[in-house]
């Protein structure tokens, strides 16, 4: 599965930390930042890949799980640190759900948004997986 989990650099301290993230501590040039918050419970977001675009995903606040597949495989990752990020590469399909109170998705995004970019059907996906 081409993702992998990025340690976000932070500076510790008792009265509050400090994660930070710079063009260095992503394996891509960030081209657009974007949150989703306000979340219920019951939503399922993502469900779609794109052909290129790479995204960083990062439970600012709270937690929810990412469900991905990439037509061999599955596996769902609980985000729920502010000092992690799941990095998600093209062509894997992803589904985000489980939403906590309060909780708060940062994307970091290797492209402006192009809805061409996107693949929304499941076996469309698969179709171009082969
Ligand atoms: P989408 O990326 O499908 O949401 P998610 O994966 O978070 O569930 O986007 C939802 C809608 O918002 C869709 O109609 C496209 C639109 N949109 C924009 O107009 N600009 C953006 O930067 C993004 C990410 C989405």
């Amino acid at each position: 599965m081409n993702i992998e989990i990025i340690d976000i650099p932070k500076i510790e301290n008792s009265l509050g930390n400090i994660a930070v993230i710079e063009n260095n501590s992503i394996p891509f040039e960030i081209k657009r930042v974007y949150y989703l918050y306000d979340i219920p419970f019951s939503a399922m977001r993502g469900g779609h890949a794109h052909k290129n675009l790479q995204q960083v995903l990062i439970a600012i606040s709270g937690s929810f799980d990412v469900v991905l597949k990439d037509g061999n495989s599955a596996k769902t990752i609980v985000l729920n640190k502010p000092d992690k990020g799941l990095l998600i590469n093209n062509k894997v399909w992803r589904e985000l759900e489980n939403f906590s109170s309060g909780a708060v998705c940062l994307v970091l995004a290797s492209d402006v948004y192009k809805e061409e970019d996107y693949i929304r059907d499941y076996d469309e996906f698969l179709k171009s997986e082969k």
